[in-house]
C-alpha cells in the first residue's frame, strides 16, 4: 500500500491505493476543490478537471471574468461575504465588527506521520502522511492551517483546521468547521442515525434536495437524537455495491453535519462544532484547533464504507491495553438489582456468574453516598457503607478472590442537590445567575469548563480507585445541559462554554488514563447518548443503549455498525420480560444478538432455571471460542427488516459467523436464502455438517432454516400442535462456517 501527497502545478494530490483527494490553488489564491473519490492516476496537472462556470449575474472576483465566481466554484474552505452565498466553513469577526475575510494560500508542508491535537481526541499511526496548508488573511491577521491526513491502508481522509491570531487585536471565531467538501452533483441519498433514549441510531435514509438538510446537537453531548454521522450514497448503492461517502467527527459535544445542495447541484458537506451557541475569542498569538473530521469513500457499497471507519477506529483511534483485543465478558448488576443491593446479594450474583464462565463483575449505580434512588449523592464518591460495609476495597477483594475482575460505575460529570458536594460547592453546578435551573433525572451537570471542578472530581475518583483493584470503569452521563453558563467565563466568552465543557471531560479522561493505564473504560450516556468517535479515543467501548430487548437491539446494533466497530458496542443479555419494552424473547435470541458486540449479561443468574443456566454456560463457551473472530473480524450487514442478517469474517477468511434473526413469523413462508460476502471463493467451508465452497455461499447463497409452517398433513398426522422455541416470533440462528 502506498500513501502519497504530491504538489505540482499549484495542485495537491493526496492519495493511497483507494482514494484521491485533489486541491488546486485558484487564481485568486484561494483553494479550490477538484475531486474526492476513488483513486485516479497521478499526473502533474489536473487543470482540466477545474470547472469555472459563471453566470452573468453572479458576483465575480476579477472584473469582466464572469466565469470566476465564488458562487459557483467548488471550494476547499469557503467563506461568506465575497460571492459565495452557501453556508461557509468558517466565520471570523475582526475587532471592527466585520466578518469579511480573504484567506489566501501562503505555504504548505508535507510530512510523514501526524501530530496529536492537544486536548482533543485524534487519530494516530505510523502509516500516515500529513499535508498542512497555511492560508492567511493579512488584513485582519488571521492564519488558518488546513490539515489533511491519509493513512496507507484506509480509504479515508482525516481533516482538521487551526485558527491562529497573528494580529495584535482579538478575533472572534463564530464558525469553525473541521471540514467542508463540495461534490460535483447531488444525486445522493443521505443516511443519518437518529433516535432517542432506548432507540438510538436507527437508520434514516432520504433523498437530498435543493437547500439545506442537516443533523446537529445543541445538548452539550453528541446525543441519542442524532449521531455525528452522515453518509451520502448513490440511490442504487447497496450494502455491497455502489458509491458511498461517510463523514463523522471525532468529537463528543455539540456538532453540525450539514448538506447543502446549491442552484447548480453542487453538494456541500460541512462537518464541525455546531456554530449555534458557539464562538471563541482568539487573543493575539492564540490558536484554536477544531476536532478532526473523517471523510471516507467506498466504491463497493455501504459495508466497505463502514469497514473503513471500523478499521480506522480500531487501528488508529482506540488506544490502550484493549486496542485490537477482544474484551472481557462481563456481568453488570444494574437490571438485576437497580439500587437495591448489598454486599451479600452482589457476591451471590458474582459467584454464579463466575461459575458460568463470566470474567468481569461490574458494580453499577448505587454504591456511593447515600444513594438508594436517583435523587441523591452524585458527586459524593465515597462508599455507601450501609450497603457495602467492607467498602469497595473489601467487595472487590472478595470478587477478585472468586477469580473475577472487578469494575465500577461512576457518573463524574454530575451532582445531586442532595449531596455533600453541592452543599459545599453549589457554584460547581451549571446554572445561569438569577435563573431557575432545570432538572434532568433529579441532577445537575457540573461545570467541567472549570479546571478546579475537574480537579475536584479527579481527586475524588482517584481516592476510590486507589483503594481497590479496579479493572474497568463505566463512565455514565445521564442528562444534557440546560441554562448553560460558566462563572469562569466573561460575558463575551459565554459561548465558549459548550466546547470548554467537553474539553474538560476529555481532560478528566486523559488524567485518569494516564494514572490508571490498565483500566478498561466503557462510556455510557443513559445508554448510547454519547456514542461517538471522540469517546472511542478514551473509552474503547460504549454502552450502546439502555434498551436490552433483543428485537430493538437488532435495529440499534445494525445502525451503530454504520461506523462503529462491533468490538466497541456494549451489548448484554438481560432478563425477560424485557425491562424497556416488556417483550419476551428466548434466551437464545438474546445471546445471538448480544454476541455481536462486547457481550455480557445484565440479570441475576440466580433467578433463571437450572436449564437456562446451563444454556448460559454454553453461550459463554461458544463466545469464548469465537470471540476473536466476532470482535476483530470484518463485519458485514446483509439484510434488515423483518429478517436481519449480519456476518463476520475472520481476517484470514478461515471462519465466518452468520447471525440470522426473524422478528415476526409468517404463515407458510417462502424459503429464505442469503448470499454471504467476504469469503475465499475457493475455500471449502463446513457448516452444520454440510460443506460449501466460498463461491457457492457467495453466489448461490445459504439456505436459512425454513420457517415453521403450522400444522402439517402427513401420513401419520395426528392432528397435534407442537410449539418450539425456534418457531414463531423472535427467533434466531447462528451459523458458523469453518474452512476445512
Ligand atoms: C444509565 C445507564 O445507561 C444504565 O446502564 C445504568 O448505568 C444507569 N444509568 C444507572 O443509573
Amino acid at each position: 500500500m502506498i500513501t502519497v501527497i504530491q504538489f505540482s502545478n499549484n495542485t495537491f494530490h493526496i492519495y493511497n491505493d483507494d482514494v484521491s483527494y485533489i486541491i488546486k490553488i485558484l487564481k485568486n489564491n484561494h483553494l479550490g476543490q477538484l475531486y474526492f473519490g476513488k483513486k485516479i492516476r497521478h499526473r502533474d496537472d489536473f487543470d482540466h478537471l477545474l470547472v469555472e462556470k459563471g453566470t452573468s449575474l453572479a458576483p465575480c472576483v476579477f472584473k469582466g471574468d464572469l466565469d470566476f465566481s465564488l458562487e459557483v466554484l467548488k471550494q476547499e474552505y469557503p467563506s461568506y461575504g465575497t460571492g459565495d452565498y452557501r453556508d461557509p466553513a468558517y466565520q471570523v469577526v475582526a475587532d471592527n465588527g466585520s466578518s469579511i475575510t480573504d484567506l489566501v494560500y501562503k505555504s504548505h508542508i508535507i510530512k510523514n506521520g501526524k501530530d496529536a491535537i492537544t486536548g482533543l481526541p485524534s487519530t494516530y499511526g505510523n502509516n500516515v502522511e500529513t499535508l498542512e496548508i497555511t492560508l492567511q488573511d493579512d488584513v485582519i491577521g488571521l492564519k488558518v492551517l488546513l490539515r489533511y491526513h491519509v493513512f496507507s491502508d484506509i480509504a479515508a481522509i482525516v481533516r482538521s483546521t487551526a485558527f491562529i491570531n497573528i494580529s495584535t487585536k482579538p478575533l472572534r471565531i463564530e464558525r469553525a468547521m473541521s471540514a467542508s467538501l463540495d461534490l460535483y452533483d447531488s444525486n445522493f441519498e443521505m443516511i443519518t442515525l437518529d433516535g432517542a433514549w432506548a432507540r438510538e441510531r436507527h437508520i434514516s435514509t432520504r433523498k437530498i434536495t435543493s437547500g439545506i438538510q442537516s443533523v446537529a446537537s445543541s445538548r452539550g453531548a453528541s446525543s441519542a437524537m442524532h449521531n455525528p454521522f452522515i453518509a451520502l450514497k448513490r440511490p442504487q448503492t447497496t450494502e455491497t455495491a455502489g458509491e458511498a461517502y461517510g463523514f463523522t467527527l471525532i468529537y463528543s459535544g455539540n456538532f453540525l453535519a450539514q448538506v447543502e445542495v446549491d442552484a447548480y447541484d453542487v453538494t456541500r458537506v460541512l462537518m464541525g462544532i455546531n456554530p449555534f451557541e458557539f464562538n471563541w475569542t482568539l487573543l493575539a498569538g492564540e490558536k484554536f484547533d477544531t476536532p478532526e473530521a473523517v471523510l471516507v469513500y467506498s466504491d463497493s457499497g455501504l459495508n466497505k464504507m463502514s469497514q473503513n471507519f471500523h478499521n480506522l477506529f480500531r487501528n488508529n483511534l482506540m488506544r490502550g491495553k484493549y486496542k485490537q483485543k477482544s474484551r472481557p465478558i462481563l456481568i453488570n448488576n444494574w437490571e438485576a438489582t437497580y439500587f437495591d443491593f448489598n454486599e451479600e446479594s452482589i457476591l451471590k450474583i458474582a459467584a454464579t456468574a463466575k461459575a458460568a464462565g463470566i470474567e468481569l463483575f461490574v458494580l453499577d449505580d448505587g454504591w456511593f453516598g447515600k444513594r438508594d434512588n436517583d435523587s441523591t449523592s452524585l458527586g459524593d464518591w465515597s462508599v455507601y457503607l450501609e450497603k457495602l460495609p467492607n467498602g469497595i476495597k473489601g467487595l472487590s477483594e472478595k470478587i477478585n478472590a472468586m477469580g473475577l475482575d472487578f469494575g465500577l460505575w461512576f457518573e463524574p460529570e454530575m451532582v445531586n442537590e442532595i449531596s455533600e458536594l453541592y452543599a459545599t460547592h453549589p457554584d460547581y453546578a451549571i446554572a445561569t445567575p438569577n435563573r431557575k435551573s432545570s432538572y434532568g433525572r433529579n441532577q445537575y451537570v457540573l461545570d467541567f469548563s472549570r479546571t478546579e471542578v475537574v480537579d475536584c472530581i479527579f481527586n475524588k475518583m482517584c481516592e476510590i480507585i486507589d483503594t481497590a483493584n479496579i479493572a474497568y470503569i463505566k463512565w455514565d452521563m445521564n442528562r444534557n445541559i440546560t441554562e448553560a453558563f460558566s462563572h469562569s467565563l466573561t460575558a463575551a466568552c459565554q459561548k465558549e462554554f459548550f466546547h470548554r465543557y467537553i474539553l474538560g471531560v476529555y481532560s478528566l479522561y486523559d488524567r485518569l488514563i494516564a494514572r490508571f493505564p490498565e483500566i478498561l473504560f466503557e462510556s455510557c450516556a443513559s445508554g448510547g447518548a454519547r456514542f461517538d468517535a471522540g469517546m472511542l479515543y478514551y473509552a474503547p467501548q460504549a454502552w450502546a443503549s439502555d434498551n436490552t430487548d433483543a428485537v430493538e437491539r437488532l435495529h440499534i446494533q445494525y445502525g451503530t455498525s454504520m461506523l462503529y466497530p462491533i468490538v466497541s458496542m456494549g451489548s448484554h443479555v438481560a432478563a425477560v420480560p424485557n425491562h424497556q419494552v416488556d417483550r419476551v424473547t428466548s434466551l437464545k435470541m438474546r445471546a445471538d444478538v448480544a454476541y455481536f458486540g462486547t457481550f455480557g449479561y445484565e440479570l441475576d443468574l440466580n433467578k433463571i432455571s437450572a436449564a437456562e443456566l446451563e444454556q448460559v454456560k454454553e453461550q459463554i463457551t461458544f463466545f469464548k471460542k469465537y470471540q476473536d473472530v466476532i470482535q476483530l473480524g470484518d463485519f458485514y450487514r446483509l439484510s434488515q427488516g423483518n429478517f436481519y442478517c449480519w456476518l463476520v469474517v475472520s481476517a484470514d477468511k478461515s471462519t465466518a459467523i452468520l447471525g440470522y434473526y426473524k422478528i415476526l413469523a409468517s404463515p407458510n413462508p417462502s424459503i429464505k436464502k442469503i448470499n454471504l460476502v467476504g469469503l475465499n471463493s475457493a475455500t471449502e467451508y463446513s457448516c452444520n455438517n454440510k460443506n460449501y465452497y466460498g463461491d457457492e455461499l457467495m453466489n448461490v447463497g445459504m439456505i436459512l432454516e425454513t420457517e415453521f409452517t403450522g400444522l402439517t398433513q402427513s401420513d401419520n398426522f395426528e392432528g397435534k400442535y407442537t410449539s418450539g422455541t425456534d418457531k414463531g416470533d423472535f427467533t434466531s440462528q447462528i451459523y458458523v462456517f469453518e474452512a476445512i
